[in-house]
């Protein structure tokens, strides 16, 4: 099978996992909305990720921080003054791309654009006629500094407003709350303070799907820890957000580390995991050894002291941070990616099936009355069942186009109910991969359902 992103986006709109934004007026370019069957997934990616690290962890904290911060944080963070990218129009199809990126493509990543200057980068692309990959032709603008953060304002009276930002990433709100959830929760070092919550880019190549887009949610994870046990526990997140997607469902030969030769200045280490998306080798999250960069920059721009009393040395340090960063909105694309096949069956038909693993299926039982006038003990059942777990009820057409409906979209258990059920209580329950049924009670359904479920 050729799994392209086309396939993916299709299967998206026609079942209700994802729709072009502000559809209705032509959508709204790279934004999307989660539509019934995709809220539920990324729901269930979210609630995966926090029962994984916050919930399965004795030292982990989370927070839930307010989206617009002082300003002064985006200037603490770096952000205002370097948050931006050298951006070039071409003049003749009128795309705009990134300088470095050109460079990089061009070079096959042999040259080191992010080292240049803009003038350095300009004389680059002239000397070596790169040309537009749209396109063909080459008429560039010069480069000029794309910043991509969203400003907006926040003031009341006309000519008095002061520009705010919307956050970027979410681990701001991390750094700043580092000292209240350590005093509060009595947190000692080694300590994690985790969120999920909404960031937002004015990214200059925003496209592919859910891949890259101008709002999306992250999941992060900042790690506070003495330097000398640093660089274990940076090893060790590395594996655990590795084994994290792999139990999810993503295949090992999809996945691959990779590991920075280039650092930001602040860094000790950082890599990516990387997963084979229908458009190539691709980043999916991020694991950063950051020092003491975050802390010490926020303490000289907030005048307040940042740093950890250890209660047992007495000793008063700024911790170093290892940070875990994933994109949900990513990671259900590579979920999709991953679960999508085609089978084809014994009769010779195809079936679409989306194989999530069942944590993430965005209904874990679809109820379905073999008939009709079975509807009664049919939503019986149904109502026994969602008070557990979130269930779909379908009664139209034919068992077999039932079933087919439920597999594209991963429902992992169907539950038939037929004139036997009325006489002794119990269902067909039919898994969604192996496609075997079983005859089980109507009382035994919960327990069931709950352990095949589990993450
Ligand atoms: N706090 C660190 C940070 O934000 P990042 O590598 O810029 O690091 C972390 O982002 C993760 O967030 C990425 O690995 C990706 O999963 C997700 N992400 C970043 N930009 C994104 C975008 N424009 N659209 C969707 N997901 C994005």
């Amino acid at each position: 099978m050729n799994l392209t992103m086309d396939k993916i986006v299709n299967l998206c709109k026609t079942r209700g996992f994802v729709f072009p934004g502000s559809d209705i007026y032509g959508g709204f370019a790279n934004t999307w909305d989660f539509g019934p069957i995709g809220v539920e997934l990324k729901n269930n990616i979210k609630r995966a990720w926090w029962k994984r690290f916050v919930q399965e962890s004795d030292n982990t904290y989370g927070v839930d921080s307010a989206i617009l911060m002082n300003p002064k944080v985006w200037e603490a963070s770096g952000h205002v003054a370097s948050f931006s990218d050298p951006k070039m129009d071409c003049k003749n199809c009128k795309t705009r791309h990134r300088a470095d990126n050109l460079i990089e493509a061009y070079s096959k990543g042999k040259v080191n654009a992010e080292a240049m200057t803009n003038e350095g980068m300009e004389q680059y692309i002239a000397d070596n006629d790169i040309k537009c990959p749209n396109c063909g032709k080459r008429d560039w603008t010069p480069i000029r500094q794309f910043k991509l953060m969203f400003e907006t304002s926040r003031g009341t009276i006309d000519g008095e407003k002061d520009v705010i930002y919307l956050r970027p990433e979410t681990c701001q709100g991390e750094y700043v709350n580092f000292l209240n959830v350590q005093r509060t929760a009595r947190a000692k070092i080694p300590f994690a303070i985790a969120q999920i919550g909404k960031s937002f880019r004015n990214e200059i190549t925003p496209g592919n799907f859910l891949f890259r887009t101008v709002e999306f949610e992250q999941m992060e994870l900042q790690m506070f820890c003495k330097e000398d046990s640093s660089m274990d526990i940076y090893n060790s997140y590395k594996e655990q957000a590795l084994k994290f997607v792999q139990d999810l469902g993503l295949s090992q030969d999809h996945l691959r580390f990779h590991d920075h030769d280039k650092l930001a200045h602040y860094a000790k280490a950082a890599c990516d995991i990387q997963y084979l998306f229908p458009i190539g080798w691709q980043e999916l999250n991020g694991i950063h050894h950051r020092g003491t960069w975050d802390l010490s920059r926020h303490e000289q721009f907030s005048g307040k002291s940042l740093q950890y009393l250890d209660p047992f040395t007495n000793e008063r340090y700024i911790p170093n941070i290892i940070e875990y960063s994933i994109g949900a909105d990513r990671l259900a694309l590579a979920l999709l990616c991953e679960a999508y096949d085609e089978e084809l069956l014994e009769q010779g038909d195809t079936r679409v099936v989306m194989h999530f693993h069942p944590a993430i299926a965005p209904y874990k039982v679809a109820v379905l009355p073999l008939q009709k006038n079975l509807a009664d003990k049919a939503q019986e059942v149904l109502n026994k069942l969602n008070k557990y777990f979130m269930c779909t009820y379908d009664e139209a057409g034919s068992i077999g186009k039932r079933y087919r409906r439920q597999d594209e979209i991963g429902t992992p258990y169907c539950v038939t109910i037929d004139f036997d059920t009325l006489e002794d209580n119990t269902v067909t329950i039919r898994e969604r991969d192996s496609m075997k049924q079983i005859r089980l009670d109507i009382d035994k359904l919960v327990q069931y359902v709950s352990e095949k479920i589990m993450f």
